[in-house]
């Protein structure tokens, strides 16, 4: 039930242990004055940096999104990416410390993400860390960017007093490149997350992109298909999800045979969707809506909502209906199944608007709390990177000279 007793013990100073723990760890009962971390993220296409203080409080959050550079290319591009990455990081952290009120010396750490992401765009954001922490004399704290996703939750429920949290945790991290379930616990050592479940193709999120692409519906994918669904019926055309009943063929995903898992699968609808277009002869329209919008300088959700005839909009809304199903229907089943009280969901696609409301409903339906970041900390940001690092900072787990960024690097 303890929510994270060092939170407490920082501020009171008084210990405060949960029925369902045993004494606090002696690492929880110190009196740890405020803790300013400094996050920086680079492991896709938005440069971040923030501040935040001990876990609980965002101090500063500066995003630099590099939508414009990739948008002509419908997708990110990696050499592009670490090229903005370059030319952003010392303007973004700088600007990052100013609206904090904080110099390189008046930090305690700095925080970084060491992985998953793009190696390139990894590397810039590590390289510039570390030289930061060097010179400035302070600890670095490597953190995996999904981690980061799950405490972009935690982090925004401390900031509303909300310090306590009914175990066990599940959480959905759904993005452009992941979509996986984790049991998360909370120990005196920090955060331990399993992995119960992933997708076995296409994150959600890259689903979202890419019908988004076929359609002509701009880059990225998500935020539009989201917006032009409320014009649609999502009762329009079905797809159905199949249940993946099979093991897993990759050997690097094996996991024992014994565990229940609940894994997903996004790439069948998207070639479901393409066949749609083709059967509904829908290429002349996708057609002109580019042309459309390739005349336009900055095309907006209402110029795109323009441009799409009613089948267009019912298949967008079809699609967008049938993924979040599958999401909560999955999430839910193996909330069951687990026993879970607290459902967190986070990562880009949980800034989705029917994805929330419906969670809603059913987690409440099913009596299971819901809890969802921001949409400005659903998706890729710095500030979970500071505050997945806390945890890390209390225990004194800091990074060697000799880290290195690991673009495949997993959690749980
Ligand atoms: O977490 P994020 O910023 O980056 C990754 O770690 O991947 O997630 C980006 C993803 C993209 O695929 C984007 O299309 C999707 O999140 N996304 C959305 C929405 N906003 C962003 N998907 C559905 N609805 C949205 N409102
Ligand atoms: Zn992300």
């Amino acid at each position: 039930m303890r929510f994270d007793a060092a939170f407490f013990d920082a501020k009171s100073g008084v210990g405060h242990s949960s029925p369902a723990t045993s004494d606090p760890p002696p690492s929880y009962n110190k009196t740890v004055g405020d803790t300013y971390i400094l996050g920086i993220e680079s492991s896709c296409d938005e440069t971040a940096a923030a501040v935040v203080r001990s876990g609980e409080e965002l101090i500063s959050n500066v995003v630099y999104s590099q939508i414009a550079t990739h948008q002509p290319y419908g997708g990110v591009v990696p050499e592009l990416a670490s090229r903005e990455h370059l030319r952003a990081i010392v303007p973004v952290v700088r600007k990052a410390l100013e609206d904090a009120g904080k110099t390189y010396d008046t930090i305690d750490a700095v925080a970084v993400t060491q992985g998953p992401g793009l190696a390139d765009a990894l590397l810039v954001g590590l390289s510039y860390a570390k030289a930061l922490a060097y010179a400035a004399g302070k600890p670095l704290i490597a953190v995996n960017h999904l981690e980061g996703h799950i405490h972009a939750v935690l982090l925004e429920e401390r900031q509303r007093g909300q310090r306590e949290l009914q175990f066990p945790v599940l959480a959905l991290v759904v993005s452009g490149g992941h979509t996986h379930l984790y049991l998360a616990e909370q120990s005196e050592a920090g955060w331990t997350y399993r992995n119960i479940g992933h997708t076995r193709d296409d994150a959600a999120g890259e689903a979202f992109d890419k019908v988004a692409k076929l359609l002509e519906l701009g880059y990225p994918g998500g935020p539009m298909v989201d917006s032009l669904a409320q014009h649609g019926d999502p009762l329009a055309v079905k797809f159905p999800f199949a249940q993946i009943k099979h093991r897993d063929r990759n050997p690097k995903n094996r996991h024992s045979a014994d565990e229940r898992r609940t894994d997903f699968s996004y790439s069948g609808i998207k070639t479901a969707v393409l066949r749609y277009v083709e059967v509904q002869n829908m290429g002349e329209a996708i057609r002109c809506r580019r042309e459309a919008i390739s005349k336009l300088a900055k095309p907006t959700p209402q110029d795109f909502l323009a441009v799409c005839d009613q089948q267009t909009l019912d298949l967008v809304a079809s699609f967008q209906r049938a993924v979040v199903d599958d999401l909560i229907s999955k999430t839910l089943a193996a909330s069951t199944e687990y026993g879970v009280a607290t459902l967190l969901v986070t990562g880009g696609v949980a800034a989705n608007s029917e994805l929330r409301r419906t969670f809603e409903v059913r987690a409440a339906d099913e009596g299971v709390a819901v809890l969802f970041p921001s949409r400005k900390l659903a998706t890729d940001n710095a500030a979970m990177i500071a505050a997945a690092a806390y945890p890390r900072f209390l225990a004194k787990e800091f990074a060697e000279a000799e880290v290195s960024s690991n673009p495949a690097l997993r959690l749980g």
